[in-house]
């Protein structure tokens, strides 16, 4: 009879062992008791960048990536982002339901009423240069918020906890729109309480002397289905990183800001800025079959293609050229669209792409869309990281909450000398002589 239980045979000593299997996978620990003797520390599981490790349970957001599946607490993406604003979604993330009117008046009105930003705070990012990339500040003034709420260090008080993720919800569009501001030198617009999420971003961002700033309909609706889309990815890199640094009990601010420094990195969340510069360089629809060539001649990579998880279509992207059409229908088409759709049309007729399974990820369009809508773009991955924040706390409370936690701390196979002779200072070799 078949059972759940995986027998190993440890050629090295003839012992066989059997482990058991629960939820399609087995316990790494569980190896450390194949030794070749008693003294001898035990098997381990070697697996440089996650590839084919769980690293916990989680109940958040389920992907399919053979099939482009992704779904929220369990409602497919493709409903949510047609039905749902983002602050719902939101609600939905971090709470397990989807609110109802009540709830969700309430919770519109708590997350309204945290987005001022300390003044202290404002100066704070004064003193960023001119240039600064606006993801550094925001990734240092989400930092620095944990200055402004020292209370936040007490991460095992529910109510305590639940304050600072209404905060960081609140505050992460005022945050990215003070980088904005302060990039082009106009003065910081305050938050409008009568608009929504996204219409209330728009004007902070946008905002110049008109005494009331009236959001396009179309845009901020296009803005909150972005949000909606970029709101959780199960256990990426960013959403690692806060779990790992959060599993040291470090306050939230500060792990959100570990996040999102993880989010930057063009592999993950700057992607999207380095589509746009990608495009930019292959200038017209006629190049891209050379520019083609070249990637799969081994120079380079196709930004915004490619996923650790999805090897179908990304079912955001399919989404996001939906909301491309409706944006553009207001801004005018971005000229960029049609190289971006040449290049989708000829990758996935090529045979390196086809083999690889490399298909367009959600930053191979949104880009385009934020572009058409006046960012530019070292704007991107901010705008990416406002809505991952909802994704970010949701997986950092249930890792708190989540018994068989403790702090992440891998293991390794040391490589290095062991035990050598301390040489005093006048006797040692320089470092270029002893390479050569
Ligand atoms: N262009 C060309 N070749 C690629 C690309 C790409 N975008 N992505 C992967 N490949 C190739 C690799 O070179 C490798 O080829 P090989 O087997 O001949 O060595 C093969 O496809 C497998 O790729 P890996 O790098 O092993 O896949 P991994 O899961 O480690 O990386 C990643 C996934 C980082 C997303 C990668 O596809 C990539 O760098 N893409 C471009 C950057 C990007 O768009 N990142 C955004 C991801 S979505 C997000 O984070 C929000």
């Amino acid at each position: 009879m078949a059972q759940d239980t995986l027998t190993i045979v440890d050629n090295r000593t003839n012992r066989t062992c059997s482990l058991p299997i629960e939820s399609g996978a087995v316990r790494a620990s569980d190896f450390r008791q194949i030794k070749t003797a008693p003294e001898d520390f035990g098997l381990m599981t070697y697996d440089p960048a996650f590839m084919n490790t769980a690293s916990c349970r989680s109940s958040v957001t389920f992907i399919d990536g053979e099939r482009g599946i992704l779904e929220y607490r369990g409602y497919p993406i493709e409903v949510l982002a047609e039905h749902c604003t983002f602050l719902e979604v939101a609600y939905l993330l971090l709470f397990g339901e989807l609110p109802n009117e009540t709830e969700l008046k309430n919770w519109v009105h708590e997350i309204t009423h945290h987005t001022m930003l300390h003044e202290n705070t404002k100066k704070f990012m004064e003193g960023f240069r001119h240039d600064a990339h606006p993801m550094a500040m925001l990734v240092s003034t989400v930092a620095a918020l944990a200055t402004v709420y020292p209370e936040a260090r007490n991460i095992h008080d529910p109510g305590i906890r639940l304050l600072q993720i209404k905060r960081l919800i609140g505050k992460m569009p005022s945050i990215a729109a003070m980088s904005y501001r302060h990039s082009l030198g106009f003065p910081y617009v305050y938050p409008d309480n009568d608009l929504t999420y996204p219409a209330n971003f728009m004007n902070m961002l946008w905002k110049m002397v008109e005494p009331k700033y009236a959001a396009n309909p179309v845009l901020a609706r296009a803005l909150d289905i972005l949000f909606i889309l970029h709101a959780d990815h199960e256990q990426n890199c960013s959403t690692n990183a806060m779990r790992s640094v959060g599993s040291s009990h470090a306050d939230p601010y500060l792990a959100t800001a570990a996040a999102a420094a993880a989010l930057s990195g063009p592999l993950h969340g700057g992607a999207n800025e380095e589509v746009l510069k990608m495009l930019d360089e292959i200038g017209s629809r006629e190049n891209v079959p050379s520019y083609v060539k070249k990637v799969r001649d081994g120079h380079g990579k196709l930004m915004g293609f490619g996923h650790r998880v999805y090897k179908n279509y990304d079912p955001r992207a399919k989404i996001i050229k939906w909301t491309a059409e409706q944006v553009f229908e207001v801004t005018g088409r971005n000229s960029k669209l049609d190289i971006a759709m040449e290049l989708e049309r000829i990758a996935l007729e090529d045979e390196y792409f086809i083999q690889r399974k490399l298909y367009p990820n959600v930053d191979f369009y949104s880009g385009i869309i934020y572009q058409a809508m006046g960012f530019k773009p070292e704007m991107f991955t901010v705008l990416f990281a406002i809505p991952r924040t909802v994704g970010w706390l949701a997986q950092w409370q249930e890792m708190l909450l989540d018994g068989e936690q403790k702090i992440a701390r891998p293991r390794q196979i040391y490589t290095g000398h062991r035990g050598r002779q301390f040489m005093p200072i006048d006797r040692r070799t320089p470092l270029a002589v002893t390479k050569a």
